[in-house]
């Protein structure tokens, strides 16, 4: 009965790899993201979200396997809507890392500072990253490479581990050699400030990131539709 015994063999190696098959195909499907969907209960972020969508960035970002966004709230997008369009996209595209990260994740690096890729690493591999480094107080920053970091992370607004998180920060982070017309009096050198003036009060970064995950845990679906 040699041969009946490796025709089963054949066929349970046909059944374990239509399995795999299956088993690939449905976690690409739940890797699957639409960040305007996940900023659209969030008024905050209208006009951040209004530029994802008009760069197209945000259907860039949606192709990812996993993607953080660093989102400012409205109040603080004045700046980039004011970009002429060929700066408008990388700049929004700068504030894509494709990788996810969460406060708890950041605060597991190794290296207090590391450059994390960008939208822009697929064009520009020098010109692609972000500073992030993480401040004596535990405080997280992203910023350009040479420039020092200023954006400070402030609450995840919405994430889903391990493919995609959004978090609000302080201020946006342009590509290196790209400015924004800042109002006068407003020209720091954009030094890490340690005023948390006007800023929500300031949990630590991975209680942030507990709280983001539970709710995630609870309100994750994938983007059905
Ligand atoms: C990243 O930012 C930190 C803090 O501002 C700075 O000390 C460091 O030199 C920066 N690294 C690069 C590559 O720009």
């Amino acid at each position: 009965m040699r041969g009946s015994s490796s025709l089963q063999t054949a066929m349970a190696s046909k059944i374990v790899l239509t399995l795999l098959v299956l088993a690939a195909a449905s976690s690409a499907a739940l890797a699957a993201f639409d960040v305007i969907q996940m900023l659209a209960d969030k008024p905050k972020y209208t006009a951040f979200s209004k530029l994802l969508q008009q760069t197209k960035v945000a259907d860039e970002a949606n192709q990812l396997r996993a993607a953080s966004l660093l989102v400012v709230p409205d109040k603080l997008a004045k700046g980039l809507e004011a970009l002429p369009a060929d700066k408008l996209r990388p700049a929004i595209a700068n504030h894509v890392l494709v990788s996810y990260f969460d406060p708890i994740k950041l605060d597991e690096m190794k290296t207090r500072t590391a450059l994390l890729p960008t939208l822009l690493s697929n064009t520009d591999k020098k010109l692609g990253v972000v500073n992030y480094t993480r401040a004596d107080d535990g405080q997280m920053y992203f910023g350009a490479p040479g420039a020092p970091c200023a954006a400070k992370l402030i609450k995840v607004v919405a994430a889903r581990p391990y493919s995609v998180s959004i978090m609000e920060v302080s201020e946006p982070i342009l590509p290196a050699g790209l400015s924004l017309v800042v109002a006068p009096g407003r020209r720091g050198k954009g030094k890490v400030k340690p005023s948390t003036a006007g800023l929500e009060e300031s949990k630590k970064p991975t209680a942030m990131a507990a709280e983001a995950r539970e709710k995630a845990s609870v309100a994750s679906s994938p983007a059905s539709s």
